[in-house]
């Protein structure tokens, strides 16, 4: 078996920068490259970096055979918000990118994919609570489209290719060191800042808008214990359902009060409210936690409090 060598593609966005330092600690500095289209930026510049474009099929392969990569995390993305302001764009670089990397994984046989899909699958004729991990799936965003779309795409892969992928459906995540990329859920980071900053926040969605979310800790740790899991434990090859908390502009208001007694929270909906409202307010995560052994860590109250002594 040939050694572990990983190869982050999308590393320089929310979830990359932090996903490769946790990797780091498991596989050592050197055997961990970190990739985006953009320069290296803030702690990616320690490491080993590669400036690329996923969209370039043959420097993927060549990239992938000269540092002879045997696992890949595949996090480019064109997200829900900033999709649907160019669907076109996004359905080809969300989709495109997957199948190079999916071709790529069977033929060089690397050992492992991971690519993130979004609760962004479901729609409206979906379950508002606890939606479960079969269901009515019926996305309206280009995004949910293309992540829906990419979930069977990895599930073909792997019955018909054996290619080992694995997939979460990630919530809104909500980190203190990185900013968000153009989602829905991006409201519940910026307001930590505008907190900070100026005591107060205008929210792009209505006070009572209930949406699954996910503290970055968390969400590194489950993708990692998932990549880590034997395979025999992985029964969902489309992509788990993942939940950490839920929560709604109104409430995490409330919660930053407590910390910033003078915040005040104003509303101004505007064209993200429609895709929120698409969306389930929770996720039932039962299949990750008794395939896996998954359990989140992260309330709203805990998450709030390691936010105000982190920022
Ligand atoms: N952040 C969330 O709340 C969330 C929720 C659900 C799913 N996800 C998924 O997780 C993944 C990572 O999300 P994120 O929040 O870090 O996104 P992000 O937008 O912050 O980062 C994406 C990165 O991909 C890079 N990129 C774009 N086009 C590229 C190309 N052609 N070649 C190489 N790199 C390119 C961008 O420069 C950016 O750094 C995505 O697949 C996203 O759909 C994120």
């Amino acid at each position: 078996m040939k050694k572990t060598k990983i190869l982050l593609i999308g590393a320089g966005g929310q979830l990359g920068a932090e996903l490769t330092q946790g990797l780091w600690k498991i596989y050592g500095q050197e055997n961990v490259i970190a990739s985006d289209i953009k320069d290296a930026q803030g702690v990616l510049k320690d490491g080993p970096y590669e400036k690329f474009d996923v969209m370039q099929r043959d420097k993927l392969f060549e990239l992938l055979k000269k540092k002879e990569i045997t696992q890949v995390y595949h996090l480019a993305a064109l997200l829900s918000a900033t999709g649907e302001k160019d669907p076109r764009w996004a359905w080809k670089l969300n989709m495109e990118s997957l199948l190079f990397v999916l071709e790529a994984a069977q033929e060089l046989k690397l050992h492992k994919v991971y690519w993130p899909s979004s609760i962004a699958v479901f729609g409206p004729t979906s379950p508002k609570q606890n939606c479960p991990q079969q269901t009515i799936i019926e996305p309206t965003t280009v995004y949910g489209i293309s992540k829906y779309a990419g979930e069977f795409w990895c599930n073909y892969f792997f019955q018909r290719y054996g290619v080992d992928v694995r997939s979460l459906r990630y919530p809104g995540l909500i980190s203190y060191k990185s900013s968000p990329g153009g989602g829905t859920t991006d409201y519940a980071v910026e307001i930590f800042h505008e907190a900070l900053e100026e005591k107060k926040y205008e929210s792009f969605l209505n006070p009572d808008t209930y949406l699954p979310m996910m503290y970055m800790p968390d969400a590194i740790r489950a993708t990692i214990e998932l990549m880590e899991a034997p395979a025999n434990k992985i029964s969902v090859r489309t992509s788990y359902n993942i939940s950490g908390m839920s929560f709604s502009p109104k409430e995490i208001a409330a919660e930053i009060k407590k910390f910033i007694p003078e915040f005040e929270i104003s509303y101004k909906p505007d064209y993200r409210q429609k895709i929120a409202d698409s969306w389930p307010q929770s996720i039932d995560d039962s299949k990750a936690r008794s395939d896996w052994g998954w359990k989140q860590e992260f309330d709203l109250p805990k998450m709030t409090r390691d936010m105000f002594e982190n920022l």
